[in-house]
Parts: structure tokens; sequence; C-alpha cells
């Protein structure tokens, strides 16, 4: 939620300060600003929209000269989105530009206190407490005026500083917000991600709560929250500024989409040697894993979804009981968890605030926890106990796609070496799911090669007003998932249901003509889902049936449509179940016109409650 993007150093700041956030726009893209020393004074030009439209005013950011600057996506959090709200926020002298990703939770009294003090307010933003402050606590000492303004701030932050009296430095603050400072040659960023720096440097650091960094054309210099200098590790990003852009893609999610093969694989590769599943630097040892009690999923969103698959995989295979919370409800419900508890959490962005809050909930009641995150660095992969990385790369679209996938495929893992250590897990079945395990990326390749039928049935129904998707057991986990990425970029109104679960209420919005989307990919459940789709029919219903190849003809027999993916080991069915689904809802959305990877009012990285 809103992106920052800080540059110093020889060049034109304004042309990479737009480059930087056309990466972060992903963040947050109600409106943008940015703010550029011009050599005599701070000069903010900021509007609401979409960053096109600040790009376009400033001419690709030539009509901004200077060096040194600060840039600002927003997601609207206090304020409406108005020019007036975009960042930066300047001071009430003019001397100080603030941008601002987080909440000041404090506001309200810290504004009350500057107004009392005769500081007039231009915006209802809570950021702009931020720049006022600064300015009443400033000195001649940007750096001091920066602690002692910290030092006052309830919430989170990662701020960028930009100070006219000192511009030949920017000031980084951060807290429960993610900020990485990046080193260039004569030239230095700081950013809320890799992806906006990435361009221009590989070398860069992860600022820690608390900190506060000085930047330099030449040096950047890293302090505590007392003002005194730490050392700071540099780490190398290892991947390239291509896997952040569409490569000839039309949209991010598309490209997402079709890069799963290799996202499943790169995740799977380094983690099964000769057949066993490995997992290097963990802590949790083989006597925790046997003594715990029950394992708890906390996440939100898609990857909440990746934990109630993981549920009915893990209690089937660990025989343990395995509870999946919402991390927005874990943080307030009094969470019975203890020692003998695992938390898992999962997180694309590994900066969800509540998941972020949820984790630390666990471990506060002493419960260890293991992180699934695919943003190296970031809150969630730094606080949990362990952390295990999903391999997708940059996700940049809003609708996961590659992240979700990934996910799932680190929950089999985990489960398979669990499994093999509490001896729950027959040999042979092992065996069995971890060659088919190897074999789902060239699976994902067939699903993805005949996608023009998916293409098909998205423009028979893109003008349904509801569509409902039903399953049971893991088909059930990916029904969620389906209809999930249906609303969030179509903005069809759509329901998953477990489908026995229908006929307790639900059944009576199953009108003429409504599309019911069935899921059957569980032999055992086959003939039960074959009665729910006879009962949805009886009642008008248009049904799309998805099911591995061998019960595609009889699926045929009761299902208006059939979409047919290849057979593997039946728990890992969701790993291809769920692929057709994000088609179908691209296919859909773009039938509709909708804004695929920026869809109204969401954001990528949720860092507000
Ligand atoms: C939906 C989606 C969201 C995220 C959720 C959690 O397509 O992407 O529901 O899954 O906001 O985000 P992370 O995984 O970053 O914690």
């Amino acid at each position: 939620m809103c992106g920052i993007v800080g540059y110093i150093g020889k060049e034109e700041a304004a042309p990479i300060l737009l480059d930087g956030l056309s990466k972060l726009e992903y963040r947050g893209y109600d409106s943008a600003g940015v703010a550029v020393f011009t050599g005599k004074e701070l000069k903010v030009i900021k509007s609401k929209g979409r960053l096109k439209l600040l790009s376009d005013m400033l001419d690709g950011g030539r009509a901004l000269p200077g060096t040194v600057g600060l840039g600002h996506t927003r997601w609207a959090t206090h304020g409406e989105p108005s020019d007036l709200n975009a960042h930066p926020h300047l001071s009430h002298s003019g001397k100080i530009a603030v941008v601002h990703n987080g909440i000041i939770e404090n506001y309200m009294r810290l504004k009350e206190m500057l107004l009392a003090k005769g500081v007039t307010f231009r915006s209802d933003t809570d950021t702009e407490v931020v720049a006022q402050l600064l300015d009443y606590f400033y000195e001649g000492d940007i750096l001091k005026a920066v602690a002692k303004t910290v030092d006052r701030l309830e919430g989170s932050y990662a701020l960028g500083i930009v100070c006219s009296d000192c511009p030949d430095r920017l000031v980084a603050a951060r807290k429960d917000a993610p900020l990485i400072l990046g080193y260039g040659k004569s030239c230095n960023f700081m950013a809320s991600d890799v992806t906006a720096v990435i361009r221009y440097t590989k070398d860069v650091c992860y600022l820690d709560d608390g900190e506060i960094a000085v930047l330099k054309e030449g040096e950047i210099t890293v302090y505590n929250s007392i003002l005194t200098p730490v050392e700071k590790q540099r780490s190398r990003v290892d991947w390239e500024i291509s896997a952040a852009e569409k490569g000839g893609y039309e949209h991010f999610m598309f490209k997402e989409i079709m890069e799963q093969p290799k996202a499943v694989r790169d995740t799977l590769s380094p983690r099964i040697k000769n057949g066993r599943v490995v997992f290097e630097n963990l802590s949790l040892t083989e006597e925790y894993v046997r003594s715990l009690n029950r394992i708890l999923i906390v996440a939100c969103g898609s990857s909440y979804h990746v934990g109630m698959n993981a549920k009915y995989i893990m209690e089937k295979l660990l025989r343990k009981p395995v509870e999946v919370v919402l991390a927005s409800e874990f943080r307030y419900c009094d969470p019975i968890v203890d020692e003998s508890s695992l938390v898992i959490v999962i997180s694309q962005s590994g900066e969800t605030a509540d998941t972020l809050a949820a984790l630390r909930e666990a471990k506060r009641r002493g419960a260890r926890t293991l992180a699934v995150v695919n943003v190296v660095g970031s809150s969630i992969a730094k606080e949990a106990n362990d952390v295990i990385y999903t391999w997708a790369g940059p996700e940049i679209a809003v609708a996961t796609t590659k992240a979700y996938s990934t996910q799932l495929v680190i929950l089999y893992l985990i489960t398979l070496r669990f499994g093999e250590l509490l001896g729950t897990i027959a040999p042979e079945e092992y065996d069995a799911i971890v060659a088919e395990l190897q074999r789902i990326p060239s699976k994902i390749e067939e699903i993805l090669e005949h996608r023009e039928k998916i293409q098909y049935y998205a423009s028979i129904y893109f003008n349904n007003s509801s569509i409902f998707f039903i399953g049971r057991n893991l088909d059930y986990a990916i029904c969620m998932e389906g209809s999930l990425k249906l609303k969030e970029i179509s903005y069809i109104h759509s329901e998953a249901y477990a489908a026995g679960e229908l006929k307790h209420g639900t059944i009576s919005l199953i009108e003429d003509g409504t599309l019911v989307v069935a899921m059957a990919n569980h032999g055992r459940l086959f003939d039960k889902m074959v009665s729910n789709i006879k009962e949805v029919k009886a009642r008008g219903a248009d049904v799309l049936g998805l099911t591995g190849a061998k019960h595609a003809r009889a699926l045929e027999q009761v299902a208006d449509n059939v979409i047919s993916i290849p057979e593997t080991h039946e728990i890992l069915m969701p790993s291809l179940a769920v692929i057709p689904l994000q088609l179908f809802s691209y296919y859909v959305a773009l039938q509709r016109g909708c804004d695929i990877d920026k869809p109204r009012n969401l954001a990528k990285s949720v860092t507000v409650e």
C-alpha cells in the first residue's frame, strides 16, 4: 500500500523517480507525486489519478530539473484520493518534503498539538503531521529532527525525507513498512521494493525497524534510533529487470500465469534431492516436528486459500490437527497457541500487516513460527523463526497467480518432509507424490498450451452477473481461489461453496442461466459431485465442469461444458486445477474490458489493517 522511491546522484532525478514509481504502481494507484530540489527550492508536483497523468504533466520528468528527489504512488487510507492528499507533503515552511507508506495511528493527537501551536494543514492525511512535526523539530540538523519526529510516531511508516537546507542528502526511516536502500555508482536510492531500483543497481540493503538512513551521492550511513551508526549487510539481487517488466505481454497477470511452470520448477528443484525432500538451513528440529500437537496456518486472501488446501493435505497425510485462520481474525481472537503449536504464516509480499501482526502474536505466545514468503528480506521473512522462500520471482499483478502456485508447492514439500519424520506417509506413497510433484511444471505447461478452450468459455460466460464455484474437499479450497480471482479482476459477484453445503441456503440463488463452475477432481467424491451438479441443473444452472482427463467423458454427461486437465496424484490436483480458473478469470476480465493488473480499490501489498 503506497510505494515510495528516492534518488540522489548526478542524473536528472524526475525521470528516474517516475520510472521507479512505474514499478511500484502495483502498491497503489489512486494518485502520484514527486518532489525535486531544483537548485533553489523544493518543487512538488502531484496529482490524483494514475502515474501516467503525472508523467505527462512532467513531460516524462524533463519538465522538473534537479538531481535529488522523492516519489510516491498512493493507495488512500486517510483522506480521499485528491491532488491535495497526494504525496509528497511539504512542511509549513516549504523546506521539508515527505513521502510515506504506512499509517500514523496517533496523527490526530499530533495534529491537535501542532494546530494549537498555529501550524496550518493543507491535507486530510496522516502523513502531513510528519512533515509539520519535522518543521517543528528542525533546528538546522535534519537527521536530529527526523529522530525526534519518529520518536513521537505511533503506527507504521517507511519515510523518505528531503530538506532544501541540505539538498546533498535524503533521509529514510522505517517501522513496520518495507524500505530498501540501493547502492549505485555515484548515486543512491531508497524504495519500498527492489523492483524500483533494479534497473540501476542490484546492490541493496534492507532497513530494519527503528533505523534511519542518510543517503548522499557517494555514501549511505545507517543509524539506530539513538543515532549511533550501524553496519548494514549488503545483498545482491539475483534477478534481472526483465522479471519485473511485461516482456511483450499485454498484462503482468497473463505473463505471471505463463511463468508458472518455471516458478514451480525453481521452487521445487532445490528442495528435492535424490527423491527426498530437503530443506536446508531450517532450525526446526526433527524432535520438534515429532513433538508438535497441532499446526496453525495463518494468512490473508489467496495465501489463506493455500492454507485451506494445506489443511486437507496435512490432515490426511500427517494425522495432526491443522487449523487455518485468517490473519486479521487470529490477531484479535485470543488464539490458543503455545510451544507445542507450529504456526505457519504464508505471505507473498512478506509485508501484509495482519499476517505480520499475527506472526508476532504467535511468537509472543510461545509458538514456533515458519514463514512461507516470496519477497526476500521482507518483514515476515526476517521475523519468523524459520523462512522458506517461494522462488516465484517478482509478482507485479495485483491478483496473485505464480506466488499462489509456488506457495502450494512449498506446503506439499513441508507435508512430505513432516510425514517422513512422523512416519505417517507410506514410503511408496511418498515416492509416488515426489515423482508426480516433479511432473507438475510440465503438466501446467500442457494446460497453458490448451488455453484457447478456456478463452472460448470465458467468451460465452463473461456477461453473467453472478457465478458460483462448487467442489468438495481440496476442490472446495480451489473454488475459493477461483472465486476470489474472478471477483477481484472482473467485478462479477461470485461465491465459492462446498458442494454439499449449497442446498442449505445458497441454492435459492440459482436460477435460469446462473453459471456454476463445478470442480470434480476427486475420484472418490465424483459421484457426489454429479448429484450436486444435477441439483443445480434442475434449477436452471448452466454448469461448466472441471475434472481430470479420466472423468471428462462422465462429466460431459451432466455438465453443459467441461474443461479437462491432466491426471496426477489426487492430492496434487489443486496445483493443476487452479490454472484453468486463473485463465478463466483473466479472459473474462479481458472480455469485460477491466483494468486487469490494477483492479479497482485494490493494491498488491496490504500494509495496513
Ligand atoms: C488475491 C491476492 C490477495 C493476497 C493477500 C495476501 O489475488 O493477491 O488476496 O493473497 O492480500 O497477500 P500476501 O500473500 O502478500 O500476504
